[in-house]
């Protein structure tokens, strides 16, 4: 069969998705073909040919700047391979993700971590190895599908993809955002020992830290697992004179469990849950998402560790970055463009109006500029948002051409 006539067959099978009718009616361009990037994306990006000033940037520090990290990873690859070149349960680990899971144990204060290829694994493995049934032989065995999960609703799409199936409002409930109030009202009513709180630390909405103190005290008070997902908090909130010291700290010292993503401060990609040793050494089977799907890459692995290592060893690096971000903030604070209300480094604006919103995301990539908007479905109908990151490596120019740019695109559609 050649290759047309095999695809006109497939379109004829698919007809009952109807993917072409939802591609056609979809005005949003990356929900069906994501712009080209060339090159290494930083404050800069290169898509489709031009270049825009990128707010978009997750990997914010501009670490290559700091440690050479592209250095790390091409001696990571040379020492130990481009692949694991099979599972961890046939083969064993590789000497890097060892360190690595070593090392993110020691810095998020547990005994021990499991890494994965990608934090959403880690998410989705952590929710399945906590409700797993499973008989494998005499006395080995598990018995879990009856644990409870009570978490924030805003937690990200991996932790609510690991929860469908298990039964929402019978082993799945959901608090109200950042309301603790309602956690408690929640915690009183489930009537299990095996109660597991799901938050976030600096949620990607809306910026917002959640309120983790109040959070592992009512897990306290309950006798709940507490899971914190620190994606976007690892290696960048727990020193004394940055903001949340405390929330890190308790993260540190309280959360029985503590998720990290190596896709955001270490600019790389990876994913790890780290914790008590006897629940992170049953992860190896339970999770699935570590067994049954290739591990980070050993380069990866390694040069992870390495900047890691840079990272507690510099915090100037850290520190500079936050206080670009907090003068960013202040200076949308003096133009009177309110952020929401939080410290972290992340920038959302609220923009309200959908269609303004996406008409301001088309007029800056016009000026030259990468400014991700939240709009529905992402968050609730008209209550979009221009969500930045601010990058370690902009301008003072490209800052303030930002500033300038949003100012006019405010008046001129009266939001
Ligand atoms: C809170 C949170 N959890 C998990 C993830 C997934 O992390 P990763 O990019 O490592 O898959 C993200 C990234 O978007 C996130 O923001």
């Amino acid at each position: 069969m050649t290759a047309s006539r095999a695809s006109a067959q497939s379109v004829d099978r698919l007809a009952p998705w109807a993917f072409a009718a939802f591609v056609e009616a979809n005005t949003h361009e990356t929900a069906y073909r994501p712009p080209v990037v060339d090159g290494p994306v930083g404050a800069t990006i290169v898509r489709n040919g031009r270049e825009l000033v990128n707010f978009a940037s997750i990997s914010f520090l501009d670490l290559e700047r700091h440690v050479p990290v592209r250095r790390h990873f091409a001696e990571g690859a040379l020492a130990h391979g481009l692949s694991t070149s099979g599972s961890r349960m046939t083969q064993g680990i590789c000497r890097p993700h060892q360190v690595l899971e070593e090392t993110i144990a020691r810095h998020t204060g547990k005994e021990r971590a499991i890494s994965f290829a990608t934090g959403l694994l880690a998410n989705i493995g952590f929710v399945n190895a906590m409700s797993s049934s499973a008989h494998f032989d005499v006395g080995i065995e598990v018995r879990n599908r009856d644990t409870v999960f009570v978490v924030d609703r805003d937690v990200h799409w991996s932790i609510w993809k690991g929860l469908e199936g298990l039964g929402y409002g019978r082993n799945v409930h959901a608090f109200r955002h950042n309301d603790v109030v309602d956690l408690a009202r929640i915690l009183g009513r489930v009537r299990t020992r095996k109660t597991v709180v799901i938050a976030e630390s600096i949620y990607s909405a809306d910026g917002t830290m959640g309120p983790i103190v109040e959070i592992l005290d009512e897990c306290d008070r309950h006798g709940a697992i507490s899971m914190i997902d620190d994606a976007n908090g690892f290696m960048v909130y727990g020193p004394e004179n940055r903001p949340y010291a405390r929330e890190a700290a308790a993260i540190r010292e309280r959360a029985d469990f503590v998720m990290v993503s190596l896709s955001k401060a270490i600019g790389l990609e990876g994913g790890a849950i780290a914790g008590p040793a006897e629940a992170i050494d049953a992860f190896e089977l339970l999770s699935g998402t570590s067994m049954f799907t290739a591990a980070i890459q050993p380069p990866t692995a390694y040069a992870a560790e390495r900047t890691i290592e840079v990272l507690a060893g510099n915090p100037k690096i850290v520190d500079d970055y936050l206080a670009h971000a907090a003068r960013l903030r202040q200076q949308m604070h003096d133009i009177n463009t309110p952020t929401t209300p939080t410290e972290s480094y992340m920038l959302s604006v609220p923009i309200g109006n959908d269609a303004a919103a996406l008409q301001m995301r088309e007029w800056f990539v016009e000026d030259g500029y990468l400014v991700p908007v939240f709009s529905y479905p992402a968050v609730a109908r008209n209550q979009a948002l221009l969500r930045l990151f601010p990058h370690a490596g902009h301008t003072e120019e490209q800052m303030d051409g930002f500033l300038r740019t949003l100012l006019t695109y405010r008046r001129r559609l009266g939001v």
